[in-house]
């Protein structure tokens, strides 16, 4: 009976890791859109002299929390039904585009405020940048995969200049701090 009883919980989770909708890519999208936002803020609000540890640290938080959303969103869309159809795909990869300029922003926004983190009386906080971009470029890149695999063949070649655009934001970010 214990053992029945387990193996139903641990089926179920299977089921569930397996099991997303369109529905559910499309709220982890308004997510990752609202995380990625309150990022960009948290950056640009970021003095260039006289920051303070707490508001580089709250940084570093929200970049946690994306990279979580985003992740999320990766998962949600290897679970879907694939291909999306032509509507779906379309909204889906329209929502992308929607916050694509704001990622864009914050990974050029990072880099200008290298110096400032560098001023900050704690060292540290560059290698904490550097970790944190490291880190979501992997989950950014994964998700653009995966939504480059889910998408109708006709969105195929949009969805992926959507990657090369993100991907080059990423890697002049990381360079900057390497
Ligand atoms: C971004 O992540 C991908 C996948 O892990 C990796 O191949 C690529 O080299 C990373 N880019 C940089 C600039 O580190």
């Amino acid at each position: 009976m214990k053992f029945q009883a387990t193996f139903a919980i641990v089926a179920s989770y299977v089921v569930a890791a397996l099991a997303s909708t369109v529905a559910d890519v499309e709220t982890d999208v308004q997510t990752i859109s609202t995380q990625t936002t309150a990022l960009d803020n948290a950056i640009n609000a970021f003095p260039n002299t006289g920051g303070s540890l707490v508001s580089a640290l709250a940084i570093h938080n929200d970049a946690v929390s994306l990279g979580s959303a985003i992740d999320q969103g990766t998962s949600d869309v290897s679970g879907a039904p694939q291909p999306f159809s032509e509507t779906d795909g379309s909204a889906i990869l329209t929502a992308v585009q929607g916050f694509e300029p704001t990622i864009l922003d914050a990974l050029t926004a990072i880099v200008t405020k290298k110096p400032a983190f560098q001023a900050l009386p704690i060292g540290g906080i560059p290698a904490l940048v550097l970790q944190d971009l490291q880190n979501l470029n992997t989950s950014a890149f994964n998700f653009e995969a995966a939504l480059i695999a889910a998408a109708p063949a006709d969105l195929v070649p949009t969805a992926t200049s959507v990657k090369a655009a993100v991907d080059a934001a990423f890697a002049t970010a990381i360079a900057a701090y390497s």
